[in-house]
């Protein structure tokens, strides 16, 4: 049995920070020294250099992956009386951003392997008030793209990817957010590319639709004074897009640390039959925001309690499937059978994962798991 580390978290932003400590704090303290916090230089260079990571050509920089959703869906006309569909498995917020743009949202189950949108089960849902698919790329796993693609594209839909846990993600060669006519993403503190505070942004190859939206998240405006179309406040702070730009350098390094560590895991667990691994995809390989295990319902909070009275840190991602959350039914009244995501959400279980995660924290999660099987 490996030796006992005190703590180990889920994720650990403070050990990042300390790895990248010096030019951080130079990031930092140059913006605070020049005093200029809104707009300029640090924000027109990350979003060129995210544009470029992520292979497309447009990025907007924005305040929060929320907004980014409810902006794309906006931009696109998408309102109320139009259908959305989007996965049972996700976070609430692209609910929430269907619901802000006063659009209905259409509930899909989803594949139980990859954790995405079931691309077959969402076309059966389409009627004619369908305007949109929201894929998810749900814990650095991109979705099934292909079919929805074909579908959108012959019948007049469109398709924005929430790529909010996927920086960097591919799917047959191409990049997460360079898929869909508008994709959005999340820079929230625990993402693979986190900022230290709310930041998202969005991407797109149109640019119409760039020009447009770089209007809307600053208020409409052209130039100072010069508004020309209803906009909003979605800004990303000075501050965020300069530490982000420190971040971005790191993150193709950070995305293989995480990779490791995922084929760790796998290899480490691989004799356990009591729980089940995502499944791995040649043509499409994951980022890892999250390494998540499957175990029986029945013993999942003993599992996780035994593992925190070792100091082992889990998560739950999700534990309700959008299908049952109060929101949902009490006060959309939407009544709607997802058998997939209501499975996996009592059965998923999130096991630490950053690239700063040593091979000694590492064995010992896998020591304790296996006792745990084992006794
Ligand atoms: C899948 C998904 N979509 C959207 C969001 C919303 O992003 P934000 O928290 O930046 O508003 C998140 C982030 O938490 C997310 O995980």
């Amino acid at each position: 049995m490996s030796s006992s580390p005190s703590h180990i978290p889920l994720v650990d932003l403070v050990a990042q920070y300390q790895a990248i400590k010096p030019e951080m704090d130079v990031a930092i303290s140059t913006i605070i020294g020049n005093g200029h916090f809104i707009g300029g230089e640090p924000i027109k260079a990350f979003a060129r250099e995210f544009a470029a990571y992520a292979n497309v050509p447009f990025c907007i920089p924005c305040a929060n992956g929320t907004d980014a959703i409810e902006i794309a869906l906006g931009v696109l006309g998408i309102g109320p009386g139009d259908e959305v569909i989007l996965p049972s498995f996700t976070f609430v917020a692209t609910l929430e951003a269907v619901c802000n743009v006063g659009a209905t949202p259409v509930l899909c189950d989803i594949d139980p392997h990859r954790y995405t949108i079931d691309p077959y089960k969402a076309i059966s849902l389409v009627t004619p008030a369908t305007k949109a698919f929201i894929p998810v790329h749900l814990f650095g796993q991109m979705a099934d793209m292909d079919p929805l693609v074909a579908f959108a594209s012959d019948n007049n839909l469109f398709i924005i990817e929430d790529a909010a846990q996927a920086h960097g993600a591919m799917y047959k060669g191409k990049k997460a957010g360079s898929i869909g006519d508008i994709n959005t993403f999340s820079f929230y503190p625990g993402k693979n590319l986190g900022a230290y505070g709310d930041a998202g942004a969005i991407t797109t190859s149109s640019q119409w639709l760039y020009d447009k939206i770089f209007k809307i998240v600053n208020h409409g405006r052209v130039s100072k004074y010069d508004h020309e179309i209803v906009g909003r406040n979605s800004r990303m702070d000075t501050l965020q897009a300069a530490i982000l730009s420190v971040k971005l350098r790191h993150l193709e390094a950070w995305t293989a640390k995480r990779q490791n560590i995922a084929a760790r895991y796998r290899a480490l667990l691989s004799n356990l039959d009591s729980i089940q691994m995502t499944r791995e995809y040649a043509d499409s390989p994951g980022v890892y925001h999250l390494f998540v295990i499957r175990v029986d319902k029945d013993i999942r909070d003993d599992f996780r309690s035994y593992l925190k009275s070792k100091g082992i840190e889990t998560g739950i991602h999700y534990p309700i499937s959008l299908s049952r959350l109060k929101v949902t039914t009490d006060q959309l009244k939407i009544d709607v059978y997802c058998p997939e995501a209501e499975k996996a959400s009592e059965e998923v279980v999130s096991l630490p994962i950053y690239p700063e995660l040593t091979d000694l924290q590492q064995d010992y999660i896998c020591d304790h798991i296996k006792t745990y099987f084992q006794k």
